[in-house]
């Protein structure tokens, strides 16, 4: 069985690729044309597929009929059209769990860097306007007691709220699909409806999976709602968020901050104006780029297909319904 890995990963997911005899077909070129990349794709049975730019959707499958199946080297699985996919049993498996801490780490860091505003004075510091001791000057805000609102509490957003509890007391309200049972038993989080979630908040932060019903779901209107000294928190995707909304939201002091670690498009150019404002802090999607979690992510993505190359189910699989 062909397994083609479109990126470098680590060797723990070669090794287990190779200790169960599969032959894997590596990108020879750094930066591959569309076409380049499909062609390798033609040549196998499986993908392991890293970066979320590729999308496998009914005119990427009526192009490569020989795809049965891809492990997905992420969480998030936005880039698959999940039905299609099904309908041609096609199982999809990606990597939960391994890494909730580390992407929940960035958006704890974020909230800290946007309300102390670390970022812009760190850019003082290393353009020389360190001056004298200012009791006025660049006042941040305290986290101690405030409310942070989960939008999508999953494991990901479970860490988060759970760090946030236990660092700064936080409350926890949340909104989501369903309810979170353990996280209202453990971290007393509250269920609240989407506006409430937008307008109580002090910290909003999303974790949900993407879906694109839900692209700008925050934008001017709910922008306009939420706390004056609302942090606003974005390590999902950055479709959640309308860009030029949030720039006005941030601009005009109807929020306090953003910590952005997904943008729409991604790279976000060096020239977009959120980057010059005092109140925003952005990383370039470094959610899981920890050596533990992308081991972890290589070691799931692996399984998954050693898994399917002995026709057993994915262990992280995304749409169980191809077994039915
Ligand atoms: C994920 O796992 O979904 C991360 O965002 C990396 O793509």
């Amino acid at each position: 069985m062909k397994v083609f890995i479109n990126k470098r990963i680590p060797q723990i997911g070669i090794d287990i690729l190779k200790e169960n005899n599969l032959e894997i077909i590596t990108q020879e070129t750094e930066h591959p044309t569309y076409q380049e990349w499909l062609e390798n794709c033609k040549k196998a049975d499986v993908l392991l597929s890293v970066g979320g730019k590729n999308k496998y959707d009914k005119a990427f499958f009526d192009a490569c009929p020989d795809i049965k199946a891809i492990a997905l080297f992420s969480v998030g699985f936005d880039q698959v059209d999940i039905a299609e996919a099904t309908k041609r049993k096609i199982p999809i498996g990606n990597t939960p769990d391994v890494l909730s801490r580390a992407t929940s780490d960035v958006a704890f860091l974020l909230m800290q860097m946007v309300s102390r505003k670390a970022n812009y004075n760190i850019e003082k510091v290393k353009s020389g306007n360190w001056k004298d001791f200012d009791a006025l000057e660049e006042l941040g805000q305290e986290l101690y007691g405030k409310t942070l609102g989960v939008f999508g509490l999953g494991r990901i957003g479970f860490e988060m709220a759970e760090k946030c509890k236990a660092a700064f007391g936080m409350n926890i309200i949340y909104h989501n699909r369903s309810h979170n049972e353990q996280a209202e038993k453990e971290l007393d989080a509250k269920y609240v409806s989407f506006d409430e979630l937008t307008q109580q908040s002090d910290i909003i932060s999303i974790h949900a999976n993407y879906t694109p019903e839900q692209a700008d779901i925050f934008n001017k209107s709910v922008f306009e709602k939420m706390k004056k000294n609302a942090i606003f928190i974005n390590t999902a995707r950055g479709g959640f968020h309308n860009e030029t909304d949030l720039l006005e939201a941030l601009k005009s002091g109807k929020i306090w901050g953003a910590g952005l670690d997904v943008t729409n498009p991604e790279p976000m150019d060096k020239t977009n104006p959120l980057l010059q404002l005092p109140n925003v802090c952005v990383l370039p999607h470094i959610g899981s780029a920890t050596i533990e979690a992308r081991n972890g992510m290589a070691k799931l993505a692996s399984e998954n297909i050693v898994a399917f190359s002995k026709d057993e189910k994915m262990p992280t699989i995304v749409n169980p319904k191809v077994y039915d």
